[in-house]
């Protein structure tokens, strides 16, 4: 590793060099990253100091390298310690494992012999897959929360919490008839839309209602591997959703694939039912409605849908910014098709996840 400091009228900087990568540390960057108490809280790692007042004219004055220790002077007569090791460390993206309808074996758990370790599990399988089948569930009406309890609180919204997914005559959803549903992610009109879906079956048809799931981040990266123009198109495209009735409207201006700063895909949206797309320019619009056919095309394909019929006590928690899911038709001669659906919000899951892993 080599370390020196770059000095000049315009520039003042700590340049690491460790195998074959460069790195450039501001004076400014080091203060708010320094874990000394008077910078930083040790029980909550919060601020102590107002970061956007540090004087712009601070200034590295010196350093010196003890075992992993990287200890520096700063012209402010203050001098801070620093693990290399923490500097050194690469961003962790999570582990995603992406899948097509040749997955061979559905990610599942038997919620029988549920345990600490196993929700562990359950929660990564979610990461990494995006979904998995939990069997055994309760079959009582508020079943999800044998699960949920140790997850965190079901989301309310403006249907309240736990919905029940039926055959009623009134329906406010198509969900609530025995139509098919198109592969869909839920709600994209909410923001924030809400992060996880339980999908608990107490009691399915005899005939059809079937579920399908996708791999949304799978289909955006078929998609950039085609054209990175259509990518993008889908990247930078606001359509709009929305969801009416007499006593709500929500709304939301959205693109049907999000990004991060580095283009890694964190959000897929698709849902036909409440699109309303936008006025704009009509090259825009072409260019927009073009990429979207090539999306449904890609997420209607067989070979990149997998079916599940859940029975009686199946569970399927999902990932709502990357599964798309739908349901084929069903005959339900003796009205008994009862399932119930929970969301859970997103950084619950992940807190939940991420403290299990540390
Ligand atoms: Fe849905």
């Amino acid at each position: 590793m080599k370390c020196s400091i770059i000095n000049t009228k315009k520039n003042n900087y700590l340049k690491l060099e460790f195998k074959d990568k460069l790195y450039k540390f501001s004076p400014t960057w080091l203060i708010e990253n320094s874990k000394d108490l008077s910078i930083r809280d040790k029980q909550t790692n919060q601020l102590l100091i107002e970061a956007a007042e540090l004087k712009l004219s601070l200034r590295i004055d010196a350093f010196n390298i003890k075992n992993n220790n990287l200890i520096i002077s700063f012209n402010n007569n203050t001098v801070h310690n620093f693990n290399i090791k923490d500097l050194l460390a690469p961003k962790k993206h999570p582990n995603k494992k992406l899948w097509n309808g040749s997955l061979k074996k559905i990610p599942s758990f038997n919620f029988k012999k549920f345990n600490n370790k196993m929700l562990k599990n359950i929660l990564s399988t979610v990461d990494e897959y995006g979904f998995c089948l939990i069997k055994n569930m309760p079959t009582t009406k508020n079943g999800i929360h044998a699960l949920t309890k140790h997850i965190g609180p079901i989301k309310e919204t403006n249907w309240g919490s736990i919905a029940d997914i039926k055959n009623i005559k009134k329906a406010y959803d198509l969900t609530m008839t025995e139509r098919a549903l198109e592969n869909h992610t839920d709600n994209p009109y909410r923001f924030p839309t809400q992060g996880y879906i339980c999908l608990h079956c107490i009691k399915n048809s005899d005939i059809g209602g079937e579920n399908t799931l996708v791999d949304g981040f799978n289909i955006a990266k078929q998609i950039k591997i085609k054209s990175i123009e259509t990518f993008n198109v889908l990247k930078n495209f606001k359509t709009f959703f929305q969801y009416k009735d007499k006593d709500t409207l929500l709304e939301n201006y959205c693109s049907l694939i999000e990004t991060d700063y580095e283009d890694n895909v964190v959000q897929i949206r698709y849902n036909n039912r409440t699109e309303i797309i936008p006025y704009d320019d009509l090259k825009k619009i072409t260019e927009y409605t073009e990429a979207r056919q090539c999306f449904w095309n890609l997420i209607k394909k067989k070979s990149n849908n997998i079916t599940i019929k859940q029975t009686s006590g199946d569970m399927i928690i999902m990932d709502n910014y990357r599964i798309l899911h739908g349901r084929a038709k069903y005959k339900d001669l003796n009205n008994q098709r009862y399932f119930r659906q929970g969301y859970i919000d997103r950084d619950i899951l992940q807190s939940k996840l991420k403290i299990m892993q540390a």
